[in-house]
């Protein structure tokens, strides 16, 4: 289905798993194109926000210089921007390759981006630290129980993680700049348990986090034993 062809939403823009509505439909690459198409609005809006206290929080657990995953980086702000200003040596990923232009046009040192499918990335090298803002919810639910083995082979051991989510198991449209993106969420116990198995103990987990201009339902901070 090309972009656009999405008509149906329930009343609240969530369906419940397994209503069928995405049946047969590429929810990947709906939202790559989905990205490529805001890319441009998304960073003039992303550049003119403040960093996260819990990415600063996240930033000084960190060992000094450390290598630093950035899940979702969109245009490298302000998240890859700031870990690179304190020192870190940060990788950003991110499968819509027009994001990833507008991070390189950001010009932020210390820094990589690398267009590339969060599910596909196998690196050699491992981090100290993974972080993911507003990115996990446009993976597709049927993948959202990898993600936490995922993250597990990307960590060093005392990796640190801080990831956005949502706080119930849904899936459904959202709209940014008028753009409709598929998104989705496991239920918050399945997430703890998924953690716990792949060895990360829950530092912080904050439900309807409220900063100024950052509202998060879930936000969860944790470290690979
Ligand atoms: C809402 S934006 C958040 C961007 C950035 N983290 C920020 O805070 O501004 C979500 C980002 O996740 C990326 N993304 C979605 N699915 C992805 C996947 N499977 N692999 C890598 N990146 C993905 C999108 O392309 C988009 O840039």
């Amino acid at each position: 289905m090309k972009r656009g062809g999405i008509v149906r939403r329930d009343e609240d823009g969530f369906g419940k798993k397994g209503s069928g509505i995405f049946d047969g439909f590429d929810k990947g690459s709906f939202n790559k194109d989905g990205f490529d198409v805001i890319a441009e609005r998304w960073a003039e809006m992303r550049a003119k926000m403040p960093v996260s206290r819990l990415v600063e929080l996240f930033a000084s657990a960190l060992k000094p210089g450390g290598a630093v995953l950035d899940v979702g980086c969109g245009s490298g702000c302000p998240e890859a921007k700031y870990l690179s200003e304190r020192g870190f040596q940060v990788t950003g990923i991110d499968v819509s390759d027009k994001m990833v232009r507008e991070a390189v046009k950001n010009n932020i040192v210390n820094a990589r981006f690398i267009v590339c499918d969060f599910f596909d990335f196998a690196p050699e090298e491992k981090y100290d630290g993974i972080v993911a803002v507003d990115s996990f919810f446009y993976f597709p639910l049927e993948k959202q129980p990898e993600v936490y083995a995922r993250l597990a082979n990307l960590a060093k051991p005392g990796c640190y993680v801080l990831f956005t989510h949502g706080n119930k198991e849904n899936e459904g449209l959202d709209h940014m700049f008028g753009e409709p993106f598929v998104s989705s969420a496991l239920d918050k116990e399945t997430v703890l348990g998924l953690l716990r198995r792949e060895g990360f103990r829950v530092e912080l987990s904050i439900d309807d986090y409220d900063e100024e201009a950052w509202v998060r339902k879930w936000v969860v901070f944790a470290r690979k034993g």
